[in-house]
């Protein structure tokens, strides 16, 4: 086996994910054999859960060059045409946050998607022309944090669209023992486990808070990072019992002191915390409603009796 990093490089690598996982390993099969390129994939789902693993692991199994951009950076239809213009024949374009794409460059998008040519004006008014760029046939995979995000347009040009799930236990279980093995750190189990139990089912916060416990353990002069040090770093790190931090205890407190628990509209919460409205939309919330902390209603978010209970309040108690 090659040198191990912290990003899998190959299907067999990647932990979780398995329905999506069974699927594009036919579709690369399948494409391979009939020596195409594969037809363009859209990953969705809440950010940290490897995406652009996946998507680089894609690449790697198609045996093709694995080119990344996003969406914001990206400001101009020139930008595209220029980065389309570097891949070869079957490269794997990755644009993260592809929600993001100005309008007109998301326009010359379609083309480029659907018969590989772009066609763009050049130059500016006396001396501006149609231009015709033939394309290499090429993958485009886009990643998002919701597919409702996308143009209708835009999302029907992806045959392949895969919605990521949160992690289970087990999943970021097998996560932290790889990265801890990577890291060269000695774990115990129940250390690893703990860990991914309060890992908001996300692999990146499995990986963050595995950093921040050896570091505890190795100034602890720990042999070997177990249940005790995981327990004292993660109450240092006010990462509490369900994997909650700071600004998820915020939105329920906000929610619950300000507006009675709700209902109360998603703004209006990311006003009061401090947040922007698409932070809490894309990254808090989806893993407060994944927990039933927090339910969505015709009138607004509520907080639900089991996140009181969690927080140690009365969903009776006028004072709350
Ligand atoms: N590191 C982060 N996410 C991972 C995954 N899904 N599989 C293996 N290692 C990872």
């Amino acid at each position: 086996q090659t040198e191990l990093s912290l990003r899998p490089r190959t299907l067999k690598q990647y932990i979780g994910q398995e329905k999506i996982k069974k699927e594009v390993a036919i579709y690369i099969e399948a494409a391979k054999n009939r020596e195409e390129p594969l037809d363009h994939v859209l990953l969705y789902g809440p950010p940290g859960l490897g995406k652009t693993t996946l998507a680089g692991v894609i690449a790697t199994e198609m045996g093709v060059n694995f080119k990344t951009t996003s969406g914001p950076a990206i400001e101009k239809p020139g930008d595209l045409v220029a980065l389309l213009n570097e891949l070869q024949p079957g490269d794997i374009l990755f644009i993260d946050e592809i929600h993001r794409l100005p309008k007109n460059v998301e326009e010359i998008l379609y083309s480029a998607m659907e018969d590989f040519y772009i066609d763009i004006v050049v130059g500016q008014d006396a001396t501006a022309h149609p231009v015709h760029f033939p394309l290499p046939p090429f993958t485009l995979v886009g990643a998002t944090t919701r597919a409702g995000l996308l143009s209708a347009p835009l999302r029907a040009r992806f045959g392949i669209v895969e919605h990521m799930n949160y992690y289970t236990e087990d999943e970021l279980t097998a996560v932290v023992l790889r990265s801890a093995a990577v890291f060269d750190s000695k774990i115990d189990p129940q250390g690893a486990h703990e860990i991914a139990r309060r890992s908001r089912g996300t692999p990146r916060v499995s990986n963050r808070l595995l950093k921040r416990v050896r570091d505890f353990a190795q100034v602890a002069q720990k042999e070997s990072i177990d249940l005790e040090i995981v327990d004292y770093a993660l109450k240092l790190l006010q990462v509490d019992e369900r994997g909650l931090d700071e600004t998820d205890r915020k939105m329920l407190m906000t929610m619950i002191k300000l507006y009675a628990g709700g209902p109360v509209g998603l703004a209006t919460i990311a006003a009061n915390i401090g947040e922007e409205t698409d932070t809490v939309a894309d990254m808090i919330e989806p893993y407060l409603m994944q927990i039933g902390f927090v339910k969505r209603t015709a009138r607004g978010r509520m907080v639900t009796p089991a996140a009181y209970s969690h927080l140690g309040l009365d969903l009776h108690d006028e004072k709350n």
